[in-house]
């Protein structure tokens, strides 16, 4: 089997596939073009694209009965057409997580290098022009204390955000679906609107991935609300901010700074930004460190082996505009555990459900009518030691407790998931948030009521219309 590489990436994961597949790398420094992406797609069993490799529904097509997985080096994937790569049995993998820390470094690099001005002072001081220490020399920003906002609160926001309690700042977070307020508590973050971010933080870290929904998320309209002092950091994509009004407004210095690791057009930007000197500019090198990118080469290079030796991908992305949010306002015990029961009876093998928040009195309500109306001799318990109980057969139900894990940040080194052939019901997800599973349904219960008969219920349920019929139907019986 053939797996082809678009651009050379470090040697760990290529010197991996030579062992068992023939294994292509384009080795000209340059990018391939459409007509050369097609081809390689109909020649291929597996491809390793670069972000900068537009894998449109074209390429796909041509890929289409031979290719099996694209595995983007990166782990940002707009640049895919994912539906059209999964409506023809493609799977689309990225790489997640190992790239967190690093990416949040250089976020912070650039933060601290516009507000401190270190590319000014360093022109200033080669051109010659350092001739003794003067008080108001290239005076820049305090950092310290200050207010950080960060917008995209997840696996790389949060390590941007965590970073911030060493500089003892306050932090606001904008994300769709917020943190349960517990969690916000334990971080000390404080959930904040988009436009009270931008008119209260000094500093603004945008961490958001390029979706139909943040393409030029931050338009005139949101770019005029920034503070005149504050500094905006941009590591995510280029095309969430309107990059030549933001190079108007940092020409006229209505935002004090900015630091850019993603353009618009990459790899052109902007002439006028780079024009000023208020501006730090970098060529997308967020994870660019020798460790980081040797562990996304071995990883794209494991997602194919598992994929072209007939098991799953461990880094499998989905197509936006899958998920299907139900909302329900003062619900009692009783239609929590309907819902419950009408989820149950839809559930397939692979299937992970997520509860967020404490669910019921017993904080097992959901889990045991869900449980018990499968398997009818089911006792459900709160696991103790174990952080899981496994219930039934053909497909095993694991009920997971987070509740019993006392440092969120073990999970990471836990495989919870394990069994895909399993279905998985996990209290307390709050936990998990940074570590979400690959097929899933959340469900999300603001416990912060004292009448237990009013809760407000969510639930967010990703590429599954089965499951949202059962739960809308069960709804339309209360009426
Ligand atoms: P992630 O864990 O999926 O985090 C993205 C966060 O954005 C999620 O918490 C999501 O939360 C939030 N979000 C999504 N849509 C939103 C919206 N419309 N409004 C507000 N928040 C929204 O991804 P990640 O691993 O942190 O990576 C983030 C992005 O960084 C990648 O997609 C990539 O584009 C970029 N990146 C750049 C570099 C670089 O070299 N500069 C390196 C790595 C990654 P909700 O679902 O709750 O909204
Ligand atoms: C880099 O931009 C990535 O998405 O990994
Ligand atoms: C600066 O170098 C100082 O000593 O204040």
């Amino acid at each position: 089997m053939k797996v082809s590489v678009t651009y050379k990436i470090p040697d760990a994961g290529i010197e991996f596939l030579k062992k068992n597949y023939e294994v292509w790398v384009n080795t000209e420094e340059r990018n391939l073009t459409k007509e050369e992406l097609k081809k390689v797609a109909s020649e291929s069993d597996a491809m390793i694209t670069l972000l900068s490799d537009k894998i449109d529904e074209e390429v796909i097509e041509a890929g289409k009965g031979k290719l099996k997985v694209i595995s983007n080096y990166a782990v940002g994937y707009n640049n895919i057409d994912v539906k059209a790569a999964n409506d023809n049995g493609i799977v689309v993998t990225n790489t997640p997580d190992v790239l967190t820390e690093t990416t949040a470094d250089l976020a912070w690099a650039l933060m601290m290098a516009s507000a401190r001005r270190i590319v000014e002072a360093d022109h200033f001081v080669r051109e010659g022009n350092f001739v003794g220490w003067k008080p108001e020399l290239l005076m820049g920003q305090d950092i310290f204390g200050k207010t950080l906002g960060v917008i995209g609160l997840g696996r790389i926001g949060l390590a941007v955000a965590r970073r911030a309690k060493g500089f003892n700042m306050k932090v606001l977070y904008n994300k769709r679906t917020p943190m349960p307020k517990d969690m916000e508590s334990e971080f000390g973050f404080e959930y904040a609107e988009v436009d009270e971010i931008l008119e209260n933080a000094d500093f603004i870290s945008l961490n958001v991935p390029l979706t139909p929904e943040t393409d030029h998320m931050l338009d005139k309209e949101k770019l005029d609300k920034i503070k005149k002092n504050a500094v905006l950091v941009n590591t995510s994509r280029g095309k969430v901010i309107d990059e030549a009004y933001l190079a108007e407004k940092l020409e006229k210095k209505e935002i004090a700074a900015a630091g850019l690791d993603v353009f618009e057009n990459e790899p052109q930007v902007n002439e006028k930004l780079l024009k000023l000197d208020n501006v730090v500019v970098a060529p997308h090198i967020g994870s660019a460190t020798k460790e980081t990118r040797d562990k996304m080469s071995m990883m794209v290079a494991e997602d194919i082996d598992s994929v072209l030796s007939g098991g799953q991908a461990k880094n499998v992305v989905k197509s936006w505009g899958g998920s299907f949010i139900l909302e329900f306002k003062n619900i009692d015990e009783i239609k929590i555990s309907k819902i419950a029961k009408a989820l149950s009876k839809k559930l397939k093998t692979g299937h992970v459900i997520l509860l967020y928040g404490d669910l019921g009195t017993g904080k097992t309500t959901f889990s045991k009518y869900f449980i018990g109306s499968r398997i009818k001799t089911a006792m459900v318990t709160s696991p103790t030691f174990a952080i899981e109980n496994i219930y039934g057969e053909n497909p095993r139900i694991h009920h997971i407790d987070l509740y019993r894990i006392q440092d969120p940040y073990e999970i990471e080194y836990i495989d919870l998931f394990a069994d895909k052939e399993d279905i998985y019901i996990v209290e307390w997800a709050d936990y998990l948030d940074y570590l979400k599973p690959e097929k899933n349904i959340e469900i999300y219960l603001d416990y912060s009521k004292e009448d237990i008969s009013k809760r407000d219920l969510k639930i967010k349920i990703n590429d599954d219309i089965d499951i949202f019929d059962a739960i809308n139907q069960e709804v339309e019986r209360w009426k």
